[in-house]
């Protein structure tokens, strides 16, 4: 199998099952134009991030990593008009980007869109009694994901989903000797989810326009 042909399969799967639709288009655009890093994720796993707040019942989502907000318009979507979104960004100029593509798409009024790195806003929504959270999707700085993992557990309760993006790296995730500190982050991350008495996970690995990737997906105890 080639890289082609698993963009193919994810061409051909997306046009079927995801309508054409012209404000992500724009935003994945903008996003492009603001020299943003093309980390976004798949329409594809955009989507099935909407399913999983849908399925779920989801009505308080975090999401650690916004970007330029294009995975929190997927899950905008999936949550109910009255339902919230706080999205956590560290880096200013993205969040810009990000505040303007949440009203391009109409969901701003579903979105409190933080601009502070992570670990200083976390305590900040714990302290203001923000969760319980139903769904929190970690997409942010890898080396920092063990932390962003204890901070989701404190602030779910029984049933709520986390959602790890990128627990691949190219493969490297099995190299117990990696240098790289976003590896090391993320087997962290993975082996305090398998171990962690409150966590029921899994994780997959993807391929298509993104090229070789996964995510790991966990259920509170
Ligand atoms: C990386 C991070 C992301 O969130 C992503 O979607 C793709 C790659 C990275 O750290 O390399
Ligand atoms: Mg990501």
């Amino acid at each position: 199998m080639t890289n082609d042909a698993w963009e193919s399969v994810d061409r051909y799967f997306s046009d079927l099952l995801i309508p054409a639709d012209p404000v992500l288009a724009a935003v994945l655009r903008a996003n492009q134009e603001a020299g943003l890093p093309a980390m976004d994720v798949a329409p594809n796993q955009g989507k099935l991030l909407m399913l999983l707040a849908r399925i779920s019942g989801a009505r308080r989502v975090l999401e650690i990593g916004t970007l330029g907000a294009y995975s929190t318009i997927w899950l905008a979507r999936g949550i109910p008009a009255d339902g919230r979104i706080v999205t956590l960004e560290a880096d200013p100029s993205y969040a810009a980007v990000a505040r303007a593509n949440l009203d391009r798409a109409g969901v701003a009024g579903r979105v409190d869109l933080r601009v502070a790195p992570a670990l200083d806003t976390l305590p900040e929504l714990l302290a203001q009694d923000a969760g319980p959270f139903d769904l929190v999707f970690i997409d942010a700085d890898k080396p920092n994901n063990p932390h962003y993992l204890e901070w989701a557990l404190r602030l779910t309760r029984p049933g709520s989903l986390v959602i790890g993006d990128n627990v691949v790296r190219d493969g490297h995730v099995v190299d117990p000797d990696s240098p790289d500190d976003r590896v090391r982050g993320v087997r962290t991350f993975l082996e305090m989810t398998g171990a962690h008495p409150r966590l029921d996970a899994t994780a997959l690995q993807t391929v298509g326009a993104k090229g070789w990737d996964g995510f790991s997906l966990a259920v509170v105890r």
